[in-house]
């Protein structure tokens, strides 16, 4: 057999191929120095100087391994967040745990569920591990939790939400949650994904339905409000049953001895967190107000971006176009099934203003 023919019976598995590669947002615009990236939902404040500290300490034991049981992390958030630290799983980003999930309970012949505007890598994790992906319609960009009970099947394994969801910012309310833990298939998960739910003021984030549940998981990061995307680091808390299934996927060495300390005191810095919190709510419901007066409408979020509404894909288009021209980083969210729409990340206050400002430039022609 020649090469050519080698490359032909070599063969990914079933699913992979129909991944569409995902795109992260954009970072860079050609010739333009001072941009301002509001397209990831990254927080505008950055990490705690607690966890930059903890980095230049990790950085003279970088010839050591890291923890494999990452023992004070789980830790440090079991005693912030008042969890069993026994039922907490870190992953690489909330990212790997949600695919862990994934690789463990659904496999061909399987469905995974999600919602129509949902994140977009709940089908890549069904796809990768050979499961089906279902697509379950929203209720006006919100999760419909009748609808996805209806939706479900014999083969249902997994039913993925966020909440608050993405890129929608949307939110059901605890009593909807228990309701479809409670009338998904048994055998089946429900797996809560809360990477924005430290913006919500006093929200468990799940937490209660996991204790009072076997199907729940929730899943949470420190990549939004811990301001520590670049570093990878993400977390689950789940009955034990299930931890011990995802402990037997999880790679022993899944994180870095870096990242392990300065999750750990960004974890443990209150007083950061809750700075990036108030004045997330307060830019956010400004910057909300001010486009809706532009005649630009928006869910009311909970999170840390605002998907505005535009007339038009043509026109939402438009203006991602002009803001680009500014320097100004959005994410247009047509692959997610909202055309019309914008998501704008929440960010500092004078970043907001000078969105806000290009947007009004673009909406009165001055462009
Ligand atoms: C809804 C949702 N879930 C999960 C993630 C994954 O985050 P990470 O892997 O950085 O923890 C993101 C990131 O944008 C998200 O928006």
């Amino acid at each position: 057999m020649g090469f050519e023919g080698t490359i032909m019976a070599i063969k990914a598995q079933p699913g992979v191929m129909d991944i569409a590669l995902y795109k992260g947002g954009k970072s860079h615009v050609d010739g333009i120095e001072n941009v301002l990236k509001l397209s990831s939902n990254e927080n505008p404040f950055g990490a705690s100087d607690a966890a930059k500290d903890a980095l230049v300490r990790a950085s003279h034991e970088l010839h050591r391994y890291p923890s494999t049981d990452h023992a004070a992390l789980r830790r440090a958030i079991a005693d912030v967040w008042h969890l069993d630290a026994e039922r907490i799983i870190c992953g690489n980003g909330s990212g790997e745990v949600l695919m862990m999930i994934a690789q463990a309970y659904a496999g061909p012949g399987d469905e995974v569920l999600f919602t129509e505007h949902g994140f977009a890598m709940y089908p890549i994790y069904a796809n990768a591990n050979g499961a089906t992906p279902v697509v379950v319609k929203e209720r006006e960009r919100v999760v419909d939790v009748d609808a996805l009970l209806a939706a479900c099947t014999e083969n249902t394994k997994i039913v993925y939400i966020a909440n608050p969801a993405n890129p929608t910012g949307t939110m059901i309310g605890e009593a909807d949650v228990a309701r479809l833990a409670d009338g998904i298939p048994q055998g089946a998960i429900l797996v809560l994904d809360g990477a924005y739910a430290e913006y919500v003021e006093g929200y468990d984030a799940g937490k209660a339905l996991v204790e009072s549940r076997d199907n729940v998981i929730m899943t949470r990061t420190f990549s939004k409000i811990y301001g520590l995307g670049g570093l990878r680091i993400g977390y689950g808390y789940a009955p034990q049953p299930i931890i011990d299934v995802l402990m037997r996927v999880r790679g022993p060495f899944n994180l870095s001895a870096p990242a392990l300390v300065a999750a750990e005191a960004a974890m443990r810095d209150a007083a950061h967190t809750a700075k990036c919190r108030a004045e997330n709510t307060k830019q956010r419901d400004w910057m909300a107000r001010a486009l809706a007066e532009m005649g630009l409408p928006s869910d009311t979020s909970t999170a840390n971006f605002i998907l505005a509404r535009f007339a038009s894909a043509e026109e939402a288009l438009a203006c991602n176009d002009y803001l680009m021209s500014q320097g100004i980083l959005l994410r247009y969210v047509g692959g997610y099934g909202l055309p019309n729409c914008l998501r704008i990340t929440v960010g500092d206050e004078a970043s907001c203003r000078r969105v806000v400002h290009a947007i009004g430039q673009f909406k009165r022609g001055e462009v």
